[in-house]
């Protein structure tokens, strides 16, 4: 048992601890004022990326709604490369998968109005084991502005030597912006190293967790972490959680709630699905523009769980415009009701709230109390604003 003293001791040290230090200059690029909204080759296609995949896709998202509401980056994942650099010291794309070459390829992205993404490791290797980019950083970030490329997944692979991520990452940020092209950089190094710390200074986001598979628990268990690094987001530099398993193995209420969520955390939101055969459910679910305006709206802070009853979650966000997005969230196996109330997420106090449901697309009223029958595995989202009207007013 601890003496007096030390106890003493212990709690004089607890007080006299400095503050945490004030959050870090977020990286002042200007390259992503709200999340980024796009696709990534990696989910569904793994290693089988080529040059008409990405072309086709970009024609997908360039006529199916996606770019209307805001989607632009089609970014290329791993095992893009040849195995070796070239005499030079340049990574060479793979012939065989990008026969055009990624110069080409970038124009093609480019004239559909969108904007192109490409992937490397703070490593000697990739994830999939081809070259990276620790030590080449400039030599590579000035072949991909050569190209074109606007966007950069920069991974966390191949570091054999133990070498601190900080510096490893802030090498390619600082070779990124060298380049004078403004190209989009996101940390990808799974919440690891402290990246919490020095994440907002060096990216224009960073993932928070391992790898996202197309399966609900394993969307629940990211979003278990989340709370935790709800902080660190702001404006210009944003957690990401993974990308989207909308439309991969997801059921529709899944789909519909993981879509939710990530608006709510300010998450880029990066599809991850076949953009060229998903079906018409899968495209609303990423079309729908009232989740992601939640995504796309600061507040004042990212959303976070403000009740947790078991399987019945409540996450509830602030919005610019003085209301508050709420996702009333039902983790088990059987339909549940999950409720909560306007207080409870911040509004000030009125005789009325209006309620607009984001899925339903309809706006009912309440005196206070927010709740629904919410699907197994399901959410119903809503955004909640106080009226000068009464109930029945509205
Ligand atoms: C890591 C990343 C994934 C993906 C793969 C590619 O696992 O976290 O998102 O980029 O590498 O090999």
């Amino acid at each position: 048992m601890r003496s007096v003293a030390a106890l003493a001791a212990f709690t004089a040290a607890l007080l006299f601890t400095p503050p945490p230090s004030p959050p870090d200059t977020p990286l002042d690029n200007n390259l992503s004022p709200t999340p980024v909204l796009g696709w990534n080759d990696w989910n569904t296609f793994g290693c089988a990326v080529t040059d008409s995949l990405i072309r086709e896709t970009a024609d997908a998202m360039s006529t199916n709604g996606m770019a209307a509401a805001g989607y632009r980056y089609v970014t290329i994942d791993d095992c893009w490369s040849q195995h070796t650099r070239d005499p030079d010291g340049n990574l060479v794309a793979d012939p065989a998968k990008f026969p055009q070459g990624m110069k080409s390829l970038a124009d093609y992205v480019h004239g559909k109005g969108l904007k192109i993404g490409i992937y490397s490791s703070a490593g000697l290797t990739t994830c999939a084991g081809y070259p990276a980019s620790l030590d080449h950083e400039v030599r590579d970030a000035n072949l991909w502005a050569s190209w074109g490329i606007d966007y950069l997944k920069y991974d966390n692979c191949g570091n054999t030597e133990g070498r601190p991520g900080q510096e490893r990452f802030a090498a390619m940020r600082d070779a990124l912006t060298a380049t004078g092209r403004p190209i989009v950089f996101a940390v990808c190094n799974w919440g690891t190293d402290s990246v919490r710390v020095w994440g907002p200074s060096t990216g224009n986001s960073w993932r928070t967790t391992g790898d996202i598979t197309d399966d609900w628990a394993a969307v629940m268990a990211i979003l278990e972490a989340q709370p935790a690094w709800a902080a660190r987001s702001r404006p210009g530099a944003w957690n990401d959680p993974d990308m989207l398993e909308v439309g991969n193995g997801l059921t529709d209420d899944e789909a519909r709630a993981h879509f939710s969520l990530w608006a709510l955390l300010n998450a880029p939101l990066l599809a991850g699905n076949d953009l060229r055969s998903m079906t018409e459910r899968t495209r609303v679910v990423l079309t729908n523009a009232e989740v992601i305006a939640v995504d796309q709206d600061w507040g004042g802070r990212q959303g976070t769980r403000i009740a947790d009853d078991g399987d019945q979650e409540v996450w509830a966000k602030p919005m610019s415009d003085g209301s508050a997005a709420v996702v009333l969230l039902n983790r088990a196996d059987t339909p549940a009701a999950v409720s909560t109330t306007a207080a409870a997420l911040g509004l000030a106090d009125a005789p009325a709230y209006s309620v607009r449901d984001l899925w339903e697309h309809t706006t009912g009223s309440s005196a206070g109390g927010i709740s629904a029958e919410v699907p197994a595995h399901g959410a119903v989202v809503y955004r909640v604003s106080a009226s000068t009207l009464r109930p029945g007013e509205l």
